[in-house]
C-alpha cells in the first residue's frame, strides 16, 4: 500500500502531475480540433453544452480513472485484472491500451502536419498566394506526400520515444514543466494578438455570444465527445498517468485542476482562431481544414503574418507533443507491467508497432492516396482509425469504467483510495450519483445515436 512499493516511477510533485496530465489532455483536440467543432455548431451555445459536460460527465470519470490507475499502479489492462481477477474485465482494460495504442497511430500524423506546417509558414510558402484555394492546393500536395506525412510522423515518434524511454519523473514529468508554462505564455500571446487585430471583434461575437437556434441532438453528441477526447478519457491515459500518482495526493482537486486547465485552453484558442479568422475575413465552418487551410491562407497577409503563423503552429506541436507523450506511455506502461520489459525495451518495441499502424493512415491522405477508399467502408485508412478508435471505443472504454466503478468494483473501494491519507471528498454523494446512473445513461445514449445513425463526433 506504501507508495515505495512502486519500482514503476512516480510523479515528484503535484504540480508536475498536473503539467503531465494536462499535458495529455491539451492537445491537438483543444487546439485544433474544438475550435473548428465549436465554428461548426453555433459558437458559444456549444461552449456552454460542452462546458456543462466536462463537469457532469468528464470529471467523474477522470476521477474514477485516476482512482483505478492509483489504487492498482497498473496499466489499465493489468489495473482491470487486479481488481477483478479471473473475469472478463481485463478485457476493458485490453481495450483501453488498444484505444490509446491506435488513437496514436493517427494522432501522430497530423501532429507531424504541424512541425511541417511550422517550416512550410517560416519557409515564407503561404506569403505570395492568393486566397484559400491557393491554400488548400497547398495542403492537399503536402498531404498527399509520403515524404511528408510518413517522414514527419517518424520525426514526431522519435522525439516522444526519446522522452518517454527516460522514465516518468526523469522524461515525461521534467519536460512537462517546461513545455507547459512555454505553451500558457505562447497562447496567451497569441490571444492578445489576436484579440487586438481590427475587425476581430464581430470574431468574438461569433464566438463568445450563444446562439441557441441551431442546437441538435448532434450538437450534444459532439460536445460530449469531445469532452471525453479532450479530458484524454476512455482510452486507458489518464488511468496510467493515475497508477504513477503519489496516495497521499488529493486525487479530486488534482481532477479539478485537470479539467480546468484543458477547458481553459481550448476556450483560449478559440480566442486565437476565431478573432483572427472573422478580422481576416474568414469563414468559420472551416472545419478540419480550417486550421491547415484557412487559417494560413488569411493570417500571412496580417502585419507579422509569418510570425504569428508560424507561432499558432509552435503552439500546435507542443500541445501535440505532451499528448502524444501520454499515448506512447499507455502501451510502455503494459509491456513493463505485463511483461516485465525494461522501459527502454517497451518504448522500443511499442514507437516501433505504432509506426506500422502510422504508415497507412498516412498513406490513406490526399484524394489519390493510398488506401484513401477502403474497400467495403468507401473511406480512408485514417478516417476509419478515427472513427473506431477515438469514437466508438473510446466512448465505450468511457461507459465500461462508469459501469466497472459503479457496480463491479465498488463506489466503496473507490471512495476509500481518494479519501486516502485523510483526504475528504466532500462531493461524494454527487460523484457516485453521476459515475453509477448519469454517465452510464448519458454516454449510452450517445453510443445508441451514433451506431443508429451512424453519426459520430
Ligand atoms: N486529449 C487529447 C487531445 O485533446 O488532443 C487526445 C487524447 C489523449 C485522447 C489521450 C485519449 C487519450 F487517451
Amino acid at each position: 500500500m506504501l507508495d515505495k512499493d512502486s519500482t514503476r516511477g512516480l510523479w515528484t510533485s503535484k504540480i508536475g502531475f498536473i503539467f503531465a496530465a494536462a499535458g495529455s489532455a491539451i492537445g491537438l483536440g483543444n487546439i485544433w480540433r474544438f475550435p473548428y467543432v465549436t465554428g461548426e455548431n453555433g459558437g458559444a451555445a456549444f461552449v456552454m453544452i460542452y462546458i456543462f459536460f466536462i463537469l457532469v460527465i468528464g470529471l467523474p470519470i477522470m476521477i474514477s480513472e485516476l482512482t483505478i490507475g492509483r489504487n492498482t499502479r497498473k496499466n489499465p489492462y493489468g489495473a482491470f485484472r487486479k481488481l477483478k481477477p479471473g473475469g472478463y474485465w481485463k478485457l476493458a482494460g485490453g481495450l483501453g491500451v488498444m484505444t490509446g495504442t491506435l488513437i496514436l497511430s493517427f494522432y501522430t500524423v497530423i501532429a507531424g502536419f504541424t512541425i511541417g506546417y511550422f517550416f512550410l509558414i517560416l519557409s515564407g510558402k503561404f506569403s505570395g498566394i492568393h486566397g484559400v484555394s491557393q491554400s488548400g492546393e497547398i495542403f492537399a500536395r503536402f498531404s498527399a506526400n509520403p515524404f511528408n506525412t510518413i517522414g514527419l510522423s517518424v520525426l514526431f515518434i522519435v522525439i516522444t520515444s526519446v522522452i518517454v524511454i527516460n522514465g516518468v519523473s526523469k522524461g515525461i514529468e521534467k519536460w512537462s514543466k517546461i513545455f507547459m508554462p512555454v505553451l500558457v505564455v505562447l497562447l496567451i500571446l497569441l490571444v492578445f494578438r489576436s484579440v487586438t487585430l481590427k475587425g476581430s471583434l464581430k470574431g468574438l461575437e461569433f464566438y463568445l455570444k450563444p446562439n441557441f437556434d441551431n442546437l441538435s441532438v448532434s450538437t450534444f453528441i459532439q460536445a460530449l465527445g469531445q469532452a471525453l477526447f479532450s479530458l484524454s478519457l476512455g482510452g486507458g491515459g489518464m488511468m496510467t498517468y493515475g497508477s504513477y500518482l503519489s496516495r497521499k495526493e488529493k486525487l479530486v482537486s488534482s481532477a479539478g485542476y485537470i479539467a480546468a486547465f484543458d477547458t481553459m485552453i481550448a476556450i483560449l484558442a478559440g480566442l486565437i482562431i476565431f478573432p483572427a479568422l472573422f478580422a481576416m475575413g474568414g469563414d468559420p465552418e472551416g472545419g478540419p481544414g480550417l486550421i491547415f487551410v484557412t487559417l494560413p491562407s488569411l493570417i500571412i497577409k496580417m502585419p507579422g503574418g509569418i510570425l504569428f503563423g508560424a507561432s499558432i503552429f509552435l503552439l500546435l506541436t507542443l500541445a501535440a507533443l505532451t499528448t502524444t507523450i501520454s499515448l506512447l506511455e499507455i502501451p510502455v506502461a503494459y509491456f513493463v507491467d505485463e511483461r516485465g520489459w525494461s522501459r527502454k525495451k517497451a518504448t522500443l518495441l511499442a514507437a516501433s508497432i505504432i509506426l506500422l499502424l502510422a504508415i497507412p493512415s498516412a498513406l490513406s491522405l490526399g484524394a489519390s492516396g493510398w488506401l484513401s477508399k477502403l474497400p467495403f467502408f468507401g473511406i480512408g485508412f485514417m478516417d476509419f482509425i478515427v472513427i473506431v478508435f477515438a469514437n466508438y471505443a473510446l466512448v465505450i472504454g468511457a461507459f465500461l469504467i462508469a459501469v466497472f466503478v459503479g457496480y463491479s468494483w465498488g463506489i466503496k473501494p473507490a471512495l476509500h483510495e481518494i479519501e486516502l491519507y485523510g483526504n475528504n471528498f466532500r462531493l461524494k454523494r454527487v460523484w457516485t450519483l453521476l459515475v453509477k446512473y448519469v454517465c452510464p445513461v448519458a454516454i449510452l445514449a450517445i453510443l445508441g445515436y451514433m451506431l443508429v445513425t451512424g453519426n459520430y463526433f
